[in-house]
């Protein structure tokens, strides 16, 4: 009888589980020469065990986490740099995260994550959060908004609409959406952020099936140190495409369907560094040639196209179009 009782209780011990089941969580100081693997066999919520250890840097990656739920990864006061990567977790509840206020990076790269509901991250004081390689196809409505947020890395998921309330209100100030499905960004996409304050912003679509850009798209932000828009479907760019924008240091656009650039689309922007790679183009109006470099190369440019560039050339001497003479043996 008590034999059979004890194997009763011995049984459900072992089937006893929880959000993290034999998890091992790597802990660190901020000092490298404190640091310590615990084993979590079974439990809801991290805090308990990493009571009294070192952890400014928490790192669990490689195991099995399929769910975070409300409060698994709670009071951890001390972390600020959470990697919860390459766990295969698929769902995040509302309140995963709670009360984390040194967190400055969270890394949850290359997990399964499909939704990211509001209020999973707007109370999380992080700089820096990695979302890349998931399988993402939904955002909540405000999902990113009110934040501190300095950089979002989502590229790699499988996001196919934009909605520029996501980021109300916050600083973020380099946007990396590159390798997703989007096909069309409204006008005023990008005015709802607040701006940063010194810094410009980087936004990186590259590898999306952006077709056509709508007028007015940047409008909202004056200054932009990247916009990468490489890769992607676009054959023509309308006149008002950067209305509103003042100053972009590199604009890229290799390895696009464009066979026309439009030397409005530019007229009162600034672009330091101008990349048209892999394109369709014959001419380019040398009305546009303002910038410090212009890539051109892969583009079927017309050997007429090109004499009124020498030609232009003569006059300004501007060292912006230096390839030219390769152009001059290559043109159509
Ligand atoms: C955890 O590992 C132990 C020993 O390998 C095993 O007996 C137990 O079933 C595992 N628990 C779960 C929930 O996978
Ligand atoms: C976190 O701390 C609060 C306040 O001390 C407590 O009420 C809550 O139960 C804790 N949650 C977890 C998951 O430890
Ligand atoms: C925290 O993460 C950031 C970004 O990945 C990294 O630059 C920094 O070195 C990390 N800090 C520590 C102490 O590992
Ligand atoms: C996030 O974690 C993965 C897995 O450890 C790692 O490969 C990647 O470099 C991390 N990202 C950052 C920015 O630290
Ligand atoms: C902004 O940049 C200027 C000049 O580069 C610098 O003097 C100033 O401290 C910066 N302000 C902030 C808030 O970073
Ligand atoms: C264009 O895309 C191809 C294939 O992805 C790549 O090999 C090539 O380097 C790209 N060209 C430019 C200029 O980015």
């Amino acid at each position: 009888m008590q034999l059979f009782i004890l194997l009763i209780i011995s049984g459900l011990a072992s089937c006893k589980s929880g959000i993290f089941d034999n998890v091992s969580v790597y802990v660190r100081g901020l000092d490298k020469t404190v640091e310590d693997t615990i084993l979590i066999e079974f439990d809801d919520s991290l805090a308990p065990h990493l009571q009294h250890k070192p952890s400014e840097i928490i790192t669990i990656k490689d195991q099995f986490i399929p769910k975070l739920d409300t409060n698994s990864v709670a009071n951890l006061t001390t972390v600020q740099n959470l990697t919860l990567a390459r766990n295969g977790i698929r769902d995040i509840l509302r309140g995963a995260f709670q009360n984390l206020p040194n967190l400055k990076v969270l890394n949850l790269s290359g997990n399964a994550i499909e939704e990211i509901r509001i209020g999973i991250f707007n109370e999380l004081p992080m700089e820096d959060l990695f979302l890349d390689n998931n399988k993402i196809s939904r955002i909540g409505y405000k999902a990113f908004s009110h934040m501190t947020l300095k950089k979002l890395f989502l590229q790699n998921n499988k996001i196919s609409r934009w909605s520029k309330d996501w980021f109300a209100d916050s600083s973020v100030s380099r946007l990396d959406l590159s390798f997703n499905l989007i096909e069309d960004l409204p006008p005023n996409s990008f005015h709802l952020m607040s701006k940063p304050v010194n810094d410009s912003m980087s936004l990186i679509f590259t590898g999306n099936q952006l077709k056509k850009i709508n007028n007015d798209v940047f409008n909202g932000v004056e200054r932009f140190q990247r916009i990468f828009l490489d890769g992607n479907l676009i054959d023509r760019l309308s006149p008002g495409t950067f209305n509103g924008v003042k100053h972009i240091n590199v604009l890229n656009l290799n390895n696009n369907s464009l066979y026309d650039l439009n030397s409005d689309v530019l007229k009162s922007t600034q672009v330091d560094i101008l990349m048209l790679e892999d394109n369709k183009l014959r001419c380019l109006s040398t009305d546009i040639f303002r910038m410090e470099e212009l890539d051109i190369d892969g583009n079927p440019i017309t050997c007429f196209c090109v004499k009124s560039w020498l030609a232009w050339r003569d006059i300004h001497s501007n060292p912006s179009i230096y390839h030219i003479t390769n152009l001059e043996q290559e043109c159509i």
